[in-house]
């Protein structure tokens, strides 16, 4: 059964397969408002999720189908003990495919692994984010026309940020990337990134505190907020949470077809005074993924034979 757990589950031909059906749902939204008739998703969210799992739901909407769900772990049977494992089989039982958000790494796979309908990672702990991922490629997609040349500014939490960890890897398979790391010293790309993406696929990279003095460089400048959830510690939350805040003057030096982005929620680290930029590209992330979830959602329904 095909699911989707880590980006690098498609082929950069299926990623682009996504693109282009997710550009054609834009064009033609009529021809795809029946293509689900009768099909169940099932949102499984132990995690809070406001674009995530909302975006999720229209997508299977306005593909004519059906959801069913629910949105914190405590409204469900795990609050009284029962396993992923046995929630992906009894899921399976009701729906045709599942989108699920964890706080454990894992989780998602695990469902993959004992659910027979497709499983969709809707975000797991502090890993991986991969339909984020595929927001965050149309997004690229249509302002910069591909993916190869570009030089990307990672900035912010970059070590408990897993939609940085997902697309990290995703444009890992494209020509020409140059990759800049942006963080306080305390919160910088996992080691086992570094290791496992940058380095084994020899794409150059350097890391600094200080996002000012590379702004002129960039192509894409990805922002991302200090991930409260995951700290144990509160003072150090308070300590690091106001790291960057992105500001029209911070721009001053930047490329005129810089394109911003940022997974959202914002907390602090984008002045609202950026928004009517035309670098700023975060509100168009947040509907691009609504379409790209719907490509997703068709392609593995079609490949499971529920379509
Ligand atoms: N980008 C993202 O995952 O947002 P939510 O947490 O609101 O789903």
């Amino acid at each position: 059964m095909r699911s989707l757990i880590d980006i690098l589950d498609f082929s950069p031909e299926e990623l682009q397969e996504l693109i282009d059906t997710a550009n054609d749902i834009i064009e033609h939204p009529a021809f795809y408002s029946d293509k689900c008739r009768g099909r169940k998703l099932a949102t499984l969210f132990y995690e809070p999720s406001t674009r995530t799992r909302l975006s999720f739901e229209a997508a299977m909407y306005e593909l004519g189908g059906n959801v069913l769900g629910f949105s914190e772990a405590n409204s469900s049977s795990a609050a009284k003990g029962e396993s992923v494992a046995d929630t992906a089989k009894t899921v399976s039982c009701y729906a045709d495919i599942i989108a699920m958000r964890h706080p454990k790494e894992g989780a998602p796979l695990v469902a993959a692994m004992n659910a027979s309908i497709p499983v969709i990672n809707a975000g797991d702990g502090g890993h991986n984010h991969p339909t984020q991922t595929l927001a965050d490629l149309l997004t690229i997609y249509r302002e910069k026309g591909g993916f190869e040349n570009l030089t990307v500014g990672f900035c912010g939490d970059l070590k408990f940020g897993r939609t940085v960890h997902s697309l990290i890897s995703a444009l890992s398979r494209y020509k020409g990337l140059k990759v800049v790391l942006i963080s306080p010293v305390e919160l910088k790309l996992p080691s086992y990134v570094k290791k496992e993406v940058l380095a084994a696929r020899s794409i150059p990279y350097i890391q600094t505190t200080d996002l000012e003095s590379i702004m002129p460089e960039l192509d894409i400048l990805y922002m991302t907020r200090v991930q409260r959830e995951r700290f144990f510690n509160e003072e150090d939350y308070l300590r690091l949470k106001d790291s960057y805040i992105l500001t029209p003057e911070k721009l001053k030096n930047a490329k005129q077809d810089l394109a911003i982005l940022h997974p959202l929620p914002r907390v602090n680290e984008i002045s609202v005074a950026i928004d009517d930029d035309p670098r700023a590209c975060y509100f168009k992330q947040v509907l691009y993924g609504k379409y790209m979830r719907m490509a997703l959602i068709l392609k593995l329904l079609k490949e499971a034979g529920r379509l």
